[in-house]
């Protein structure tokens, strides 16, 4: 088949369209033909040699794709037939025109979504469903920050807590601000101002108070500033470190306001916990698509083969949404 091959790890010139293996699929598993694949700042940092591919996951980039089945398992043929169009969470394998897909972590489309639609909602919307929910234990009334609002994981965040949250807060690029306050922030704040106002502008935005939830992935430059803006018994959950991963923590503050600190990776969690996130957003969070108060934010699309301009573009950080690779 063709895929994306890494030449040797570098910059986005190193992606090349070339030949690779077919994949080889279990009892449990699904083959699909990819027919878009969305891009991940983790497709970056494994593009450099940063982050290679779990135990057993194929080597070749792309954590998401959506496709039409070719074949199932035995152990899957009644669940999916060959022709369902399907989306995906991958460990790897996504930039290829065929992916080995644990049937476990396929999805239905949703009616009326196209594939680049399609590719564009497992990593963002899994990742927030999981932080903001199963880990983060957001509830109906509560403040809740996005940082990074716009990013393809801000995008669903946001619309994930809308409706449920008292207080949307995102921050982000001021240029970015609109397309944040369209999926659900109530209140926005520019990136740059977050180290000196965010706690004052979420008390005011939230009647007094702080946030009850912070999901980041900045990281480090916004530790000390998400420390001072969450209320007592406030919970942070940080899915990533865009900025730099050390900071200042101050304790006291942690001891005082008995705060929860949490990381979280989803490339990482075995193939149970990835089934049971799958199970229960498909669920509760895919029907929310068809009644359209859920959307996939598609920024661009690029041929496969001009993966390399894609990553150009997500390094440029002049993206709202998702990037999506059209096999
Ligand atoms: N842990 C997990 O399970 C998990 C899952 C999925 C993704 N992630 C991680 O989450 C991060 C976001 O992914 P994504 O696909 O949403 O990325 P993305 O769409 O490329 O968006 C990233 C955005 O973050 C903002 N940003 C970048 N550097 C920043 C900095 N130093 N300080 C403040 N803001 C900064 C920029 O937006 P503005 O212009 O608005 O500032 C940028 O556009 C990535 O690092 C990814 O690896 C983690």
């Amino acid at each position: 088949m063709r895929a994306i091959v890494v030449r040797a790890p570098g910059g986005p010139e190193v992606l090349e369209l070339g030949e690779a293996p077919d994949p080889v699929v279990g009892e449990t598993d699904l083959l699909v033909r990819v027919r878009a694949a969305g891009v991940n700042r983790a497709d970056l940092l494994q593009r450099l040699g940063r982050y290679p591919a779990p135990p057993g996951e194929s080597p070749i980039l792309g954590l998401e794709i959506a496709g039409e089945v070719e074949r199932s398992g035995a152990a899957v043929a009644g669940s999916f037939a060959p022709g369902d169009r399907v989306m995906a969470l991958l460990g790897g394998g996504g930039y290829a025109e065929l992916a080995r897909v644990p049937a476990a972590q396929a999805m239905r489309i949703p009616r009326g979504l196209d594939f680049a639609q399609a590719a564009a909602i497992p990593e963002a919307f899994l990742t927030s469903w999981l932080n903001l929910f199963l880990i983060g234990h957001l509830s109906a009334g509560e403040a809740v920050v996005v940082h990074a609002g716009a990013s393809g994981v801000g995008t669903a965040a946001l619309q994930v807590c809308r409706g449920v949250a008292r207080v949307v807060f995102a921050t982000a690029s001021q240029r970015k601000h609109e397309a944040c306050l369209s999926l659900g922030a109530t209140h926005v704040l520019r990136r740059e101002d977050v180290h000196l106002r965010l706690k004052d502008s979420v008390q005011q935005a939230a009647g007094g108070q702080g946030a009850d939830l912070i999901f980041d992935l900045v990281g480090g430059a916004y530790l000390e500033a998400n420390v001072a803006a969450l209320a007592r018994d406030g919970r942070l959950v940080c899915i990533s470190t865009l900025s730099g991963s050390k900071a200042t923590l101050d304790l006291g503050a942690v001891l005082y306001k008995r705060l929860s600190i949490v990381g979280s990776t989803l490339r990482s969690r075995n193939a149970e916990e990835k089934a049971k996130l799958v199970a229960d957003f498909t669920a509760r969070g895919l029907p929310r698509f068809e009644s359209g108060e859920l959307r996939p934010v598609l920024a661009a699309t690029f041929p496969l083969a001009d993966a390399a301009q894609a990553h150009r573009r997500m390094e440029s950080d002049d993206v709202v949404g998702k990037l999506v690779l059209l096999v």
